[in-house]
């Protein structure tokens, strides 16, 4: 072959491998069951994802039903507990004004009376001096008890003027017990709604001191710190626990620690009893001062 000749180029066709064309069927079909199997997980999951959501959905609105039903529920209390507070102030009303009113008069004629008999050693002068000072007695038990329903002076002159009172007449009372007290908070600083609650809860943290604790020493704290109204109420008595206290029935126990709790509770407040045997009790609460977030008039 002379040089320079281009030698033909004889196209040779490929030769398909019998075996080769059936492992890419054998793929393609692999491929597809894949991808088959694929879109019918996906459909799965997208049906999972679906029936989750729909959960999530009716949790959301359980949720809210339970919201709603505990904002109902908070509403309720509180128109209950404004009840039962208006109810207090009309009985003691009435107790003060007609039976204490009535009792005055019959003190008033009895005295009329032995002023008109003279100063004769009389036995019925003995026996009519005698009955007054009953119905003198009677006067001042009608006037306790009208105040230990819902003391006027709550209305008439503020929260720290009836605690100071109360604390008086504790002491009278209970002349072994002494209590300290610490009022750092002006009357303007306490809002109207919150009076009814630290008063309440003071009444029944004090009584319960005298009732159970065998204290001889309160310590009261009252005070305003940032937005909040806190109250503390420590004895040195013999403690107990507050835990077995707070979950026995009230039938057991009794209908004071629950009605604190539920009141602060209702304020949106924080309360607190840390008490052991043997060492004392404290009570405390601390209430926002935010009258939005009380959101009633308790
Ligand atoms: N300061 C305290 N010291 C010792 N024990 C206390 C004190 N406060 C409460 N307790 C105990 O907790 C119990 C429950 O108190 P709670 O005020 O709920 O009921 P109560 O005082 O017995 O009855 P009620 O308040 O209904 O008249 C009391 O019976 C007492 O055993
Ligand atoms: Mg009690």
């Amino acid at each position: 072959m002379p040089s320079g000749e281009k030698i033909p180029f004889k196209r040779r066709r490929k030769k398909r491998h019998p075996k080769k064309t059936e492992e890419k069927a054998d793929l393609k079909r692999v491929k597809d069951k894949l991808e088959h199997k694929v879109q019918e997980r996906t459909a799965e999951l997208a049906l999972t994802i679906q029936a989750l959501q729909n959960e999530i959905e009716d949790h959301r609105q359980t949720e809210v039903a339970l919201r709603q039903s505990r904002e109902q529920l908070r509403d309720l209390s509180r128109k209950i507990l404004d009840a039962q507070e208006n109810e207090r102030r009309l009985v003691a009303q009435e107790i003060h004004d007609s039976i204490g009113g009535s009792l005055a008069a019959i003190k008033f004629a009895l005295e009329e009376k032995l002023d008109s008999m003279g100063k004769n050693p009389l036995p019925e002068v003995i026996s009519l001096e005698k009955i007054i000072s009953q119905v003198d007695e009677t006067i001042k038990e009608s006037r306790r008890i009208s105040a230990n329903l819902r003391p006027s002076l709550l209305d008439d002159l503020g929260l720290i003027a009836t605690i100071t009172w109360f604390c008086r007449e504790f002491e009278k009372v209970y002349p072994d017990i002494q209590i300290d007290q610490q009022i750092t908070v002006a009357e303007d600083e306490i809002p109207e709604m919150l009076k009814v609650v630290v008063y309440r809860v003071l009444q029944e943290a004090l009584n319960n001191a005298a009732k159970h604790s065998e204290a001889t020493r309160i310590r009261l704290k009252f005070g305003r710190h940032g937005n909040r109204i806190e109250l503390s109420v420590a004895d040195d008595g013999i403690g107990f626990d507050p835990e077995e206290k707070l979950t026995e029935s009230k039938v057991v126990s009794g209908f004071g620690l629950p009605s604190m709790r539920d009141r602060t509770f209702l304020c949106e407040g924080r309360f607190e009893i840390i008490s052991g045997k043997g060492k004392g009790t404290t009570v405390r609460i601390s209430l926002p001062c935010d009258a939005d977030s009380i959101g009633a008039s308790r």
